[in-house]
C-alpha cells in the first residue's frame, strides 16, 4: 500500500553490526529512489549503534524496535518491501528459525506470509558465517524468496582499510 503522497514504503530493518553506523547512506539512497522509509532496530542496535536521533530526523518518523501497546495505532503503513541492513548472525538465525522475540525478525517473519520483496545485506564475520546453522537458515530464506546480497564479514582488507559495505545493492535486489 502507498502512501498518501503515492510513495511506496520501505521498511529498513538495522541489526547490531558496527557497519550499521553508516545506515543513513542507505536511508538516503532509498528516499533518492522515491522511497518512504520506516526503520525497524533491533533492541542491541538501539544501543549505541547508529544515531537514532539522526536517523529519525532524515525519515520524519520515530525508530521502531517495541511493539506497540494493545489499541495503539500502527505507527507505519503495512511495508511495500524489506531491506536488512546491515543483518547480524543472530537476527538471520532466529528469523530462519521464526523465533520472533524482537519486533525486527517478527517483522522478518510475517514477510513470507506477506508476500512483499526483501532483500538483505549480512555482515558476519567468516568464522560465524560457516557455521551449519548459518548456512542452513540461508539455504531455508533464499528457498522462502529472500535476496541475499555477496557475503561481508566487515573484516580489514590486507591494506587495513574495511572493504565500503554495498548499501545501495540492498535497493538493487528489491528489483
Ligand atoms: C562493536 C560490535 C560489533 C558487532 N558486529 C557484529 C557484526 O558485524 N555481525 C554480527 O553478526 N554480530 C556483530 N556483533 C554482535 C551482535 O551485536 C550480537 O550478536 C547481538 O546479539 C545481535 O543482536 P541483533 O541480531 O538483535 O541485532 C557485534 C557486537 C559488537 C559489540
Amino acid at each position: 500500500m502507498a502512501e498518501p503522497d503515492g510513495k511506496p514504503f520501505l521498511y529498513v530493518v538495522v541489526c547490531a553490526a558496527q557497519i550499521a553506523v553508516d545506515v543513513s547512506r542507505l536511508i538516503a539512497a532509498a528516499r533518492e529512489r522515491d522511497w518512504e522509509v520506516g526503520v525497524i532496530a533491533t533492541p542491541v542496535a538501539l544501543n549505541g549503534f547508529f544515531d537514532t536521533a539522526a536517523v529519525e530526523a532524515q525519515t520524519g518518523r520515530p525508530i521502531r524496535s517495541a511493539w506497540r501497546s494493545p489499541g495503539d495505532p500502527r505507527p507505519f503503513p503495512p511495508p511495500d518491501a524489506v531491506v536488512v541492513a546491515p543483518a547480524t548472525f543472530n537476527t538471520v538465525n532466529k528469523w530462519a528459525a521464526g523465533l520472533a522475540d524482537t519486533l525486527a525478525v517478527a517483522t522478518l517473519c510475517e514477510t513470507y506470509g506477506l508476500g512483499v520483496p526483501v532483500a538483505v545485506l549480512p555482515c558476519v564475520a567468516d568464522a560465524l558465517a560457516a557455521h551449519p546453522a548459518y548456512q542452513d537458515s540461508l539455504t531455508r530464506l533464499r528457498a522462502m524468496g529472500v535476496r541475499f546480497g555477496e557475503p561481508y564479514s566487515g573484516d580489514p582488507g590486507e591494506d587495513g582499510t574495511r572493504p565500503e559495505f554495498p548499501w545501495e545493492r540492498a535497493l538493487d535486489l528489491l528489483g
